[in-house]
């Protein structure tokens, strides 16, 4: 039987590495779709926890997960010599930024190193993780030669963007149609073929390339608009105009225009990092992307904006931002999601504290919040913890919080998410 054939009729072995936010999701979906699935981490408490069916990603629930590990299904391992069983192999690890904000690839390397020895012919490698253009071919495609396979005829090697939204009840990694770019055409022909039994909708492009830029592009996009929507904030709030009532007006306009709204600062381990992917890559093209350096400098000056708007704030209630009481609602850097990484409320304490404020934080998605390896006190949200502070900030506007509560007893509110839409008050102040 072929390759193709055997992702077809689904008696393909299926490999996932690096089993985070997107690798998990996409392990259970292959495997609900009925291939068998090997699960690869460096992360043997990971590993330990969905062999025994446990999930630690909020999109997957335990109950999804165990019925699948108990049938056989799916299964995980730290052993990168199970490799030699699969016919596919899916990399989702991380793609960081390093402390000069210049791409961080070490992890697709090193999962690529790990990869490579049990490679065998007629065979296809998929990388997910989010990277510049040219990463499959110049980074991954060289480790994986290194074993003397050849790529498009005896490997096959392509590039595929996840585009998992943490906590989106609608679209998941089934029904989000999934580009996918080859080295070859046999390339992205046996990528589609794999990818075809667990997603409702492939979108095949030319090359790698294309499909690495379109990631990038999706991301970009978001990036400068939510940044032109933070400048445009600001000049509102000097001119006492409402941004948000103006962003869900112009929402009327039935073509051209789609709405984008300002806020604490980007967050996650996408918006605020893949831009400067693309920057950083194109300067080997002698380009300077101005528009991700602008939206950069305007997005990454959002926390400090919230501090400022917060001293003035305070400042109408005679009191200084040093020994004030803070409450931080919400820290995770998205409405309804556990995930703290890159989030704006990291900064904005830290700030906060730096000045001497006294921070308090309420988010029942995290229990535990660290600013500078120092913990953050968690605080009940009740009248008398709300009566108890000098201001709140709403950070992230999760939907479990009681924000006529807020609006009721905290002295001051500042809103950078219009949590308290409606709930006009002296106290309240929004971005
Ligand atoms: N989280 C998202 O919403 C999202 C959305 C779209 C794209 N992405 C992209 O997908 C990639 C993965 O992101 P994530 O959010 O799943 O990250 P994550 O940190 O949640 O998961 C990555 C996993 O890879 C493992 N890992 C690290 N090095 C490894 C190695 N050498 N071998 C095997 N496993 C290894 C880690 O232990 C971890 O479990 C990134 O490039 C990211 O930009 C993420």
């Amino acid at each position: 039987m072929t390759l193709l054939e055997r992702f077809e009729d689904g008696t393909a072995v299926l490999g996932v590495v690096g089993l985070g936010y997107v690798g998990l999701p996409l392990a259970v979906e292959m495997a609900k779709a009925a291939s068998h699935v090997i699960g690869f981490d460096i992360s043997a408490h990971k590993v330990a926890q969905v062999d025994a069916g446990d999930s630690y990603i909020p999109d997957v629930p335990s109950d999804e997960l165990r019925p699948l590990v108990e049938s056989g299904l799916l299964s995980a391992t730290t052993d990168f010599s199970r490799v030699s069983e699969c016919d596919g192999v899916v990399i989702c690890v991380p793609t960081p930024l390093n402390a000069m904000k210049e791409p961080d690839t070490s992890f697709i390397e090193a999962a690529a190193a790990s990869v490579a020895p049990h490679l065998h012919a007629d065979m296809l490698v998929t990388l997910e993780s989010t990277t510049y253009p040219g990463t499959t071919e110049e980074v991954l495609l060289p480790i994986l030669e290194s074993t003397g396979l050849k790529v498009g005829t005896d490997l096959f090697l392509a590039f595929s963007p996840e585009r998992v939204d943490p906590g989106n009840p609608v679209y998941q990694t089934r029904n989000t149609p999934k580009v996918v770019g080859g080295v070859t055409a046999a390339c992205t022909q046996a990528a589609v073929a794999m990818y075809s039994r667990c997603i409702d909708t492939i979108v095949p492009v030319s090359s790698t390339r294309a499909a690495e830029m379109t990631k990038l592009l999706e991301n970009i996009f978001r990036c400068v608009n939510i940044a032109l929507m933070n400048e445009l904030m600001q000049v509102s709030a000097r001119m006492d105009v409402n941004i948000w009532e103006v962003v869900e007006a112009a929402k009327t306009k039935p073509f051209g225009f789609m709405p984008f709204y300002p806020g604490p600062g980007l967050g996650g381990h996408c918006i605020p990092i893949d831009p400067f992917y693309l920057s950083w890559k194109a300067r080997q093209y002698d380009v300077h992307t101005e528009f991700i350096e602008l939206a950069g400098k305007v997005n990454e000056n959002m926390p400090y904006y919230v501090v400022t708007r917060l001293m003035e704030a305070l400042n109408g209630h005679h009191k200084p931002l040093s020994n004030s009481r803070v409450l931080l609602l919400g820290v995770a850097y998205k409405r309804d999601i556990d995930d703290m990484r890159e989030s704006p409320a990291i900064k904005i304490a830290e700030l906060l504290i730096r000045k001497g404020a006294d921070v308090v934080y309420h988010d029942e998605w995290v229990p535990r919040f660290e600013v500078a390896g120092r913990a953050v006190p968690a605080v009940e949200l009740t009248e008398e913890t709300l009566r108890g502070v000098d201001a709140a900030v709403v950070v992230t506007d999760h939907s479990g919080v009681d924000y006529e509560a807020v609006a009721d007893f905290a002295p001051l509110v500042l809103d950078t998410r219009n949590a308290l839409h409606g709930m006009e008050r002296e106290s309240v102040v929004r971005l």
